[in-house]
């Protein structure tokens, strides 16, 4: 992390867990551990937890995150939830792009696209997933595979919102929900590359100033590692997000 260039940010991504009294359970659990936090803290909910959630977190310095969102404002979208919407229950941040979304939802760039566009002109903040399939990566296509994805899924994004309502998520597929965590330096080395490819787009004020997370199997035992390189400026995290001390652990390690 480099914390005089840019926000370290730890996400918590509860994906299909907790009901809204659960939320408020974990919540409450979480706030006294994180309250000296020296980087930004992030809980990711299920739709239905966002209000309890963000009841819960009032006072805190916790933030409340929804897990996806539509581009349109309203209309016949069966299942769906608006950016207004988000916005009326109070949630800050809304997570685009996670691979789970585009393996089994059949999200495409296109689509992340449409929905990082909504959310920022919508004034949410945008924690938005890119990272290879274990295929791309043995073929060798890791880079072309994130390069691609960031181009499309920034397309018609200003600078300024890269800047200051991006964050970036890479997020190896491979590595996700299945205890394989990408070495510090395989993350590196990825995070850095997104690094270059957002200074091709924007340059380099823009991508130096930008937050790129790691996430993948990030836990209490690795985060120290992950956390020391200079790209990785926080994390995106899935099961270990459930428990408020490996949760509060890795806010702990983002914060030294
Ligand atoms: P994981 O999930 O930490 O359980 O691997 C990360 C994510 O999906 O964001």
């Amino acid at each position: 992390m480099k914390k005089n260039v840019r926000k370290a940010v730890i996400a918590g991504n509860w994906k299909m867990n907790k009901t809204p009294a659960e939320a408020i359970e974990l919540i409450d659990a979480i706030k006294p551990l994180v309250k000296d936090a020296d980087c930004d803290v992030v809980v990711g909910v299920p739709y239905v937890c966002i209000p309890a959630a963000v009841e819960a977190v009032k006072g805190s310095n916790i933030k409340v995150s929804a897990e996806n969102v539509h581009w349109a404002e309203s209309g016949a979208f069966t299942g769906e939830i608006s950016v207004p919407m988000l916005k009326a229950v109070g949630a800050e941040y809304v997570i685009i792009g996670h691979s789970e979304r585009r393996q089994y939802f059949g999200e495409t760039d296109e689509t992340v696209n449409l929905r990082t566009k909504a959310a920022l002109a919508g004034g949410l903040k945008v924690i938005l997933c890119v990272g290879e399939l274990l295929a791309e990566r043995e073929q060798g296509i890791t880079f072309e595979t994130v390069s691609k994805q960031i181009k499309i899924d920034l397309a018609g994004v200003s600078a300024e919102d890269v800047k200051n309502n991006v964050i970036v998520a890479y997020e190896p597929v491979w590595a996700i929900g299945t205890g394989k965590t990408a070495t510090s330096d395989q993350a590196e080395e990825v995070n850095a590359y997104i690094r270059t490819v957002i200074a091709g787009l924007y340059g380099e004020e823009v991508a130096e100033g930008t937050t790129i997370q790691y996430g993948g199997s990030m836990n209490a035992a690795n985060a120290d590692e992950l956390l020391s390189k200079v790209n990785v400026d926080g994390g995106l995290i899935g099961g270990a997000s459930l428990k408020a001390n490996d949760f509060a652990a890795i806010v702990a390690a983002a914060s030294k």
